[in-house]
């Protein structure tokens, strides 16, 4: 038993030594690699950025992307871009109960915080999109959006952005290279370093009592976090909680729309919360306006319907339990990096 030749203590903690170097080097070059394009994530994410291995992040790209979505010669009437809807100063909303496209359209959805994309596992309340990059030229084609033909998109490229695609992929515009650059502007919009991040991390001061209470019900008595989960706080999945139903008829397919299953009649991709004071109205039909009726309709437990989440069930919360979680979700609200 005793036959195994013992390794001289030296030789293992020179081991040891090495394998700690080459683990702080590849820290190093991780860091590295996420500072390397855009500023140092915030706070509450993860530091692993998903991006597609043929449209990696680089500096040109970005910033390409950055002016074609404030571009209101991306609309049809050049009277709207995608900042028009996705609005800077609105944490990237409209404050719109459903948007409205050109000529005053008025679209059918709500239009949706837009941080944190870069984590998304599919795009749009229906998840109709799987990529960013299939996302982005959607909006500027729809004609009750931006109302632009791919012909009218070509030439805007070509007459006005020639010289920016050439020198950030060598090659002259299409709308394929204009989707890269778009998906990659939308990878870089990231939002963190809330209160809630900065309790996670280990500050206690960051959070009231009261958010504090409302933290443990968000993820307990009341059932939010079985959906709103993770540092997005949304499980990139797709339920049923009734809201198209409220009129007791279904006024949205939703899901249902793209997998044709009947379970997801009815069934919208779960929204992340973050910013969520900030970002009136709610929900993929903006029918609720305030934050306190968001909570009130979970309480009741959600609109009756045949596809019904089971997750859904009156809550039975008290008036302070109420105000407790409404406290935690003005905790969301951080820093917006775009
Ligand atoms: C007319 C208002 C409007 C304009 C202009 C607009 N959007 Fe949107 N955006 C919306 C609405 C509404 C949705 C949700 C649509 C749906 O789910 O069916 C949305 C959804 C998105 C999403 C998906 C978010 C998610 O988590 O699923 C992204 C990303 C996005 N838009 C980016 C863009 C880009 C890029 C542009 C410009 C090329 C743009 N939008 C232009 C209203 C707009
Ligand atoms: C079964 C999964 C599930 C549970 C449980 C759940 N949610 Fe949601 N939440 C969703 C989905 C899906 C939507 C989008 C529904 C829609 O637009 O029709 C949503 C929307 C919201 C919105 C609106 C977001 C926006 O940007 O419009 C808020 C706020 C919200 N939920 C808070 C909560 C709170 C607070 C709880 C706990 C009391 C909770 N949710 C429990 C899945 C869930």
């Amino acid at each position: 038993m005793d036959d195994q030749e013992p390794v001289p203590e030296s030789i293992g903690r020179e081991a040891l030594t090495m394998r700690i170097i080459t683990l702080f080097a590849i820290a190093v070059a991780l860091s590295a690699a996420v500072g390397a394009v855009g500023p140092r994530l915030p706070l509450g994410l993860d530091l692993y950025r998903p991006v597609p291995s043929d449209n990696r992040l680089t500096p040109a790209k970005i910033a390409l992307g950055r002016r074609l979505f404030f571009d209101r010669r991306l609309s049809r009437d050049g009277s709207l871009s995608c900042a028009g809807c996705h609005d800077p100063k609105r944490a990237l909303t409209d404050g719109r109960v459903v948007a409205q496209g050109i000529g005053g359209a008025m679209g059918n959805r709500n239009t949706p915080i837009i941080v944190n994309r870069a984590w998304g596992a599919a795009f749009f309340f229906d998840g109709r999109a799987a990529t960013l990059e299939q996302l982005a030229l959607q909006p500027v084609l729809n004609p009750g959006e931006l109302g632009m033909s791919p012909e009218a998109v070509l030439s805007l490229l070509h007459a006005r952005y020639r010289p920016q695609f050439r020198s950030t992929f060598d090659a002259e515009p299409s709308l394929e290279l204009a989707a890269r650059a778009l998906a990659s502007y939308l990878r870089t919009i990231v939002d963190g370093d809330s209160p809630f991040d900065r309790y996670a991390a280990g500050d206690r001061s960051a959070l009231s009592e009261s958010a504090q209470r409302g933290l443990k019900l968000f993820q307990g008595k009341a059932g939010c976090g079985q959906c709103h989960a993770g540092p997005n706080l949304t499980d990139e999945e797709f339920h049923n909680t009734g809201i198209a139903w409220r009129t007791g008829t279904l006024t949205d397919e939703g899901r249902f729309a793209v997998t044709h299953t009947a379970a997801d009649r009815g069934a919208f991709k779960t929204p992340t919360l973050r910013e969520i004071s900030r970002t009136a109205p709610y929900m993929h039909d903006g029918s609720f306006s305030t934050l306190a009726e968001v909570i009130e309709y979970y309480d009741s437990g959600g609109q009756k319907n045949p596809a019904l989440d089971p997750k859904l069930r009156p809550l039975h919360l008290t008036p302070v339990e109420k105000r407790d979680i409404l406290g935690f979700l003005g905790a969301l609200d951080g820093r917006i990096q775009k």
